[in-house]
């Protein structure tokens, strides 16, 4: 089925969108910006490129907006405007596709982070989910259809989207599609814990695409060499992935980096100078160790405070004169896995203060409230940023906390991060299981003089703006466009 094409010469879509409507104590319908790392990026890169954003209405006043306002609406982001199509889902398949599918099963399975001896369970419940997983991502193809112009180009954002290419190109097969997965792949290995016919056709779904974009080369050369073990024919010179129809699908990196100016202004404006007052106070004249993240097992939270609890334990001299400033903001607390996690955090936090804490003196402080000011101005005060994710598609903390930081940072890396490859040099690093080498990472990082964490932190902040949102966003539609021309003359392809 063909589809009346829309306006947009360019299309974005994702799961979430950048700005969410609710209802305040005062019973006002306020605009919240939506979370999350990829809104950093899309918002300003969007902003004023004349494109549409395709989401999902997430809250119950974005569910009645989209209802009323079914062509869309204008947002003004601090970057400029876009405007935004809300998607009004069905409640219980949006569930099977966020909670179960996206989140439950392909974030821990990319993140090879499921526990053979329990996980995946593929019964009929799971299957139902993915039912409504392809429904949902059937429901994003056809907004997009609806909204793109002839020949025009969509990006369709993350794992969420997985099956949205080919739906898409079933709809309108004139527009360039691209896919782009800001997270990490799966090891091939890793890969077969879906079965066959379920991975058969999530690679199938991304292959509709004419461009698939990964963070950095390891999560790329995964999910090529994913599909060559599913059989599909792979060409690594010309870096393509040939389809079930024989057509070549492009394979491409675009390391997202962070926007210095627009961090540095945010950082310097006065809620974060109201945040930093506030943390100052609380902190006194010691030394800080800083970690702001999403409230996420892959994260790795908890063994960042046992490497913290080490170090204060072997070494009684840092007592009293470090405190750990934890900022771990809630996320997901539909998925089981995710409450478990966060109840854990809090009573390790608790047993760390409980053992070494002093009248004076409370070693971890933990705050989950979702302020980005808040955790940009503990970026400006950390001594030390501890990034020690089990595995992670790029880490964009990792680039902010160097940028805006007013008291050079040292900043200690997990070595399975996507943002390692740029940073690595630099940076101190870690294997995010190795608790004691985090100890010692962070006590390199406090003892560091201060001529060496100025030098480090310059090349940091270099790697962190190499590739800016919207330079990020221009550089994937040149990307997508010469695939398409490579497409078009056989002799290239
Ligand atoms: C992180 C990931 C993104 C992903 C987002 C979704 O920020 O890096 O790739 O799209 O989470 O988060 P959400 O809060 O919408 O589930």
């Amino acid at each position: 089925m063909t589809m009346t094409p829309g306006r947009a010469p360019l299309v974005v879509a994702s799961n979430r969108g950048p700005v969410e409507l609710r209802v305040d104590e005062d019973g006002r319908v306020v605009e919240n910006r939506g979370g999350g790392g990829l809104i950093g990026v899309l918002g300003p890169a969007l902003a004023s490129r004349n494109g549409t954003w395709v989401a999902a209405a997430l809250t119950e006043e974005d569910r009645r907006a989209a209802r009323t306002r079914e062509s869309g609406t204008v947002v003004e982001l601090p970057e400029g405007a876009v405007r935004l199509r809300s998607l009004d889902l069905d409640r219980q398949d949006y569930d099977g596709y966020y909670r179960d599918i996206s989140n439950g099963l392909l974030w821990f399975l990319h993140h090879q982070m499921l526990d053979p001896a329990r996980e995946p369970v593929i019964d009929a419940g799971l299957r139902e989910s993915w039912r409504a997983f392809r429904r949902i991502n059937a429901r994003f193809a056809s907004a997009c259809a609806s909204e793109v112009a002839p020949s025009g180009r969509v990006l369709l954002q993350d794992y969420h989207l997985s099956l949205a290419p080919r739906q898409l190109r079933t709809a309108r097969p004139d527009v360039g599609i691209a896919h782009f997965t800001m997270i990490p792949w799966a090891d091939p290995a890793t890969f077969r814990a879906l079965p066959p016919d379920l991975a058969t056709e999530l690679l199938d779904g991304m292959l509709g695409a004419d461009l698939l974009a990964f963070l950095v080369p390891r999560w790329a050369e995964a999910f090529v060499a994913t599909c060559e073990a599913a059989g599909y024919p792979v060409d690594r010179g010309r870096a393509t992935v040939t389809d079930r129809d024989g057509r070549r699908v492009g394979i491409c990196c675009l390391p997202v980096g962070v926007d210095p100016d627009r961090l540095r202004q945010a950082s310097a404006g006065a809620p974060a100078e109201a945040h930093r007052r506030e943390l100052r106070r609380l902190v006194g004249d010691r030394r800080l160790v800083v970690r702001v993240d999403r409230m996420e097992p892959s994260k790795n939270l908890l063994r960042g405070l046992d490497g913290f609890a080490e170090l204060i334990g072997r070494d009684p001299s840092r007592r009293e004169r470090v405190v750990h400033y934890v900022l771990a903001y809630s996320s997901r607390q539909g998925v089981p896995a995710y409450q478990a996690y966060d109840r854990e955090v809090r009573r390790r936090v608790q047993l760390i203060n409980e053992r070494f804490g002093t009248p004076d003196w409370q070693p971890v402080v933990l705050e989950t409230r979702n302020d980005f000011e808040r955790g940009l101005a503990a970026l400006t005060l950390a001594d030390v940023l501890v990034v020690n994710a089990v595995r992670d598609g790029m880490n964009l903390v990792a680039k902010e906390g160097p940028v805006v930081s007013r008291r050079d940072l040292a900043l200690v890396l997990s070595t399975e991060v996507g943002a390692a490859d740029e940073l690595g040099d630099a940076a101190i690093m870690v294997h995010p299981f190795d608790v004691s080498a985090l100890a010692d990472g962070i006590a390199a990082g406090l003892d560091m003089p201060r001529a060496e964490r100025s030098e480090r932190l310059t090349r940091l902040r270099k790697a962190a703006g190499a590739l800016p949102p919207r330079q990020w966003l221009a550089q994937a539609v040149h990307e997508l466009d010469q695939r398409l021309a490579r497409t078009e003359d056989p002799r290239t392809d």
